[in-house]
């Protein structure tokens, strides 16, 4: 923590919609900092799409290094696909940061928050409360930027750690710990593909080691291609989920929709010692500057970061703080604010008023 006791934070607004969602994000943070004895110091930096139009790269330097010495970093959503590198590939900062800063362990919430339709017929009674783990620096992912193509062919390489498994396996049965002392009682259960690919198996096996120094979690394993089909006919019987990089990817777009869409999910990349807070979003062109972009997702977002600070730290204040959020933002569609994004009228503007309220 920064010498003067201000929690020192990043701030990446990045493409589209990032600048769009970040705004409000702050504004819930001075909030909390009027009404707590948290305080907060912003920096801003560039990273994305419109930073590699103007300069030729992703990010500067001085972006890396901010996010060094930072408490915490916060994200908007970087990339437009409109702009590329001359293999085709898009300008992704938000993923450099997870290898760069060895942020192991995606962890994506998809909680039904009541007032908000699910496409998933019960799912308004029986409610829908998991945690995607998403592994974010190996996997298929680990092959980016190294993939080999000619004429007539195309590789990339997955690529599984035991180090980084053992650490990210570890993370998840803690998590599944808390929530089981939360009232929750799932259990984890490991995504896999261990019926075909040897480096699932190897995955799995490391699972199962992990398993057995957390007797009081259910462990449980899927396959991905099951698991997506259980995850649309019974979200209900989720707890918390861990997976590679590339299913975790597809997995948790695909809770996000459960639970009434993009701007809906929020996620936090950590590692042991650094940790990226963003929504699960990208910049959204299709929506970009019109004023509905659901801020939702990025306010909750800010909630899991303060959570995540006030373990680091051990600052009461701020799971409270965090807490609160999600209680405002809870009151807020239990009041029936209705966003474009599930066919209301409600714009950012209007989102983050409510939320201030109820803050
Ligand atoms: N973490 C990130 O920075 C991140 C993540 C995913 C995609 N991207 C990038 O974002 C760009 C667009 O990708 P995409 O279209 O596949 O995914 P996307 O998440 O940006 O959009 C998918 C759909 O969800 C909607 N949506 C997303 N966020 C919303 C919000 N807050 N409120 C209302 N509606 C919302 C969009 O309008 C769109 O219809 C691409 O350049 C992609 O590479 C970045």
């Amino acid at each position: 923590m920064s010498a003067n006791s201000a929690l020192h934070i990043a701030v990446l607004p990045g493409d589209g919609i990032g600048p769009e969602v970040m705004a409000p994000a702050l504004e819930i943070l001075r909030k909390v900092e009027a009404t707590t004895d948290l305080k907060f110091r912003f920096t801003e930096a560039e990273a994305g799409a419109n930073h590699y139009k103007a300069t030729g790269k992703s990010m500067p330097e001085t972006t890396i290094r901010l996010c060094e010495e930072a408490d915490a970093i916060l994200l908007g959503a970087c990339g437009l696909p409109s702009v590329r590198y001359p293999d085709n590939t898009e300008i992704a900062p938000q993923i450099e940061l997870r290898m760069l800063f060895d942020l192991y362990a995606g962890v994506r919430p998809a909680r039904l928050i009541p007032g908000v339709p699910s496409p998933i017929v019960g799912a308004d009674t029986r409610g829908i409360d998991l945690v995607v783990i998403r592994e974010s620096t190996e996997g298929l992912f680990a092959s980016m930027g190294k993939g080999t193509v000619s004429h007539d062919e195309a590789r990339e390489t997955m690529l599984i750690t035991r180090r980084t498994s053992e650490r990210l396996f570890a993370f998840s049965f803690k998590l599944a710990e808390r929530r089981t002392a939360r009232g929750r009682s799932g259990g984890l259960a490991c995504v896999d593909k261990a019926n075909v690919f040897k480096a699932f198996a190897f995955f799995r096996g490391i699972f199962d080691e992990v398993a057995q120094r957390h007797p009081k979690v259910k462990a449980d394993h899927l396959y991905i291609d099951a698991c997506a089909a259980m995850l649309v006919k019974r979200p209900w019987d989720f707890d918390v989920l861990v997976t590679e990089n590339m299913f975790g990817d597809i997995l948790s777009d695909l809770t996000a929709g459960l639970i009434g869409g993009m701007g809906m999910a929020p996620s936090a990349d950590i590692g042991d010692r650094y940790a990226v807070f963003q929504p699960c979003h990208g910049t959204a062109p299709d929506i970009m500057g019109q004023g509905k972009a659901n801020p939702t997702a990025m306010i909750l977002s800010v909630a899991m970061m303060l959570d995540w600070l006030a373990e680091k730290h051990g600052l009461e204040g701020a799971v409270e703080a965090g807490e609160r959020i999600e209680r405002a933002v809870d009151k807020v569609y239990a009041d029936g604010i209705k966003p474009f994004e599930f066919g209301g009228s409600n714009g950012t503007a209007d989102v983050t008023k409510a939320v201030l309220q109820a803050l």
